[in-house]
């Protein structure tokens, strides 16, 4: 598949090798394709496109969004939203405010009503957002390693054909997936973050991920 990644930042970067790994086709969408990250990534993925973020969206059959959550909106107008209908959009975002966190405690600029990711669907009503990798660090989103306990990805949408297919990317990539509805359940999966972040911030213990146990 020829997957477009909107944002170059590490987790951007993380994903867009994996896909790379995976055999897919791969453009890492930026601002600015002079930012020694983005050379770094080019040297180290020579096979990987790079290019602006309406590049990347005209590119992509599926987009993946890793942008910070303050800076969506914006993102989204960059890469038109003509070019965005109708595909399947990874959104990775969390909608993390320009605030310090409080005892480790993230602040969102959400509310529980509400969730980034709805936000997004309104913004462009003809693609099929599905949340994912929200809710694990950047260092584990790929090919996740626990002893060969399998960590789980929440995801969530309003399309499920889109969410069998990201399913199937989450496979590849090493996780055990728990589709958690329709959209609305985003309200709930991105304050996961919150939670994955406290122990990094008040013990500095960053190498965990999320597993649902069932019988
Ligand atoms: N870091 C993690 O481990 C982690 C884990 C799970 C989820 N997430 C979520 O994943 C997303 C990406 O996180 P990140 O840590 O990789 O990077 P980040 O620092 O949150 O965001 C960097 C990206 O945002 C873009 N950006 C910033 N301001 C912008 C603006 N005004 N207009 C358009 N684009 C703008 C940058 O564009 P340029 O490429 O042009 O610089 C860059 O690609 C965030 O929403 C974060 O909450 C992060």
């Amino acid at each position: 598949m020829k997957v477009g990644i909107i944002g170059s930042g590490i987790v951007g970067r993380v994903l867009a090798t994996g896909f790379l790994n995976e055999g897919h086709s791969v453009m890492l969408g930026t601002r600015n394709i002079n930012k020694e990250d983005i050379i770094k990534w080019k040297k180290e993925n020579d096979n990987g496109l790079l290019g602006s973020f309406q590049e990347t969206a005209q590119f992509g059959e599926i987009i993946v969004f890793a942008v910070s959550g303050l800076a969506v909106e914006d993102a989204i107008n960059l890469a038109g939203k003509e070019h965005l209908s109708n595909k399947i959009i990874i959104d990775t975002t969390n909608p993390i405010a320009a605030v310090p966190p409080e005892n480790g405690v993230l602040k969102y600029f959400t509310t529980l009503e509400d969730s980034l990711m709805e936000r997004i669907q309104k913004l462009l009503p003809d693609a099929k957002v599905v949340k994912s990798f929200n809710s694990v660090g950047n260092a584990f989103m790929y090919k996740p390693d626990f002893n060969g306990l399998k960590p789980t990805m929440f995801i969530c949408g309003n399309d499920d054909e889109a969410k069998k297919t990201v399913t199937d990317i989450l496979t590849s990539f090493g996780w055990e997936t728990e589709d958690m509805g329709k959209a609305e359940a985003a309200r709930v999966i991105e304050p996961l973050c919150i939670l994955w972040c406290i122990p990094g911030f008040i013990h500095n213990r960053w190498t965990h991920a999320f597993k649902l146990l069932k019988k």
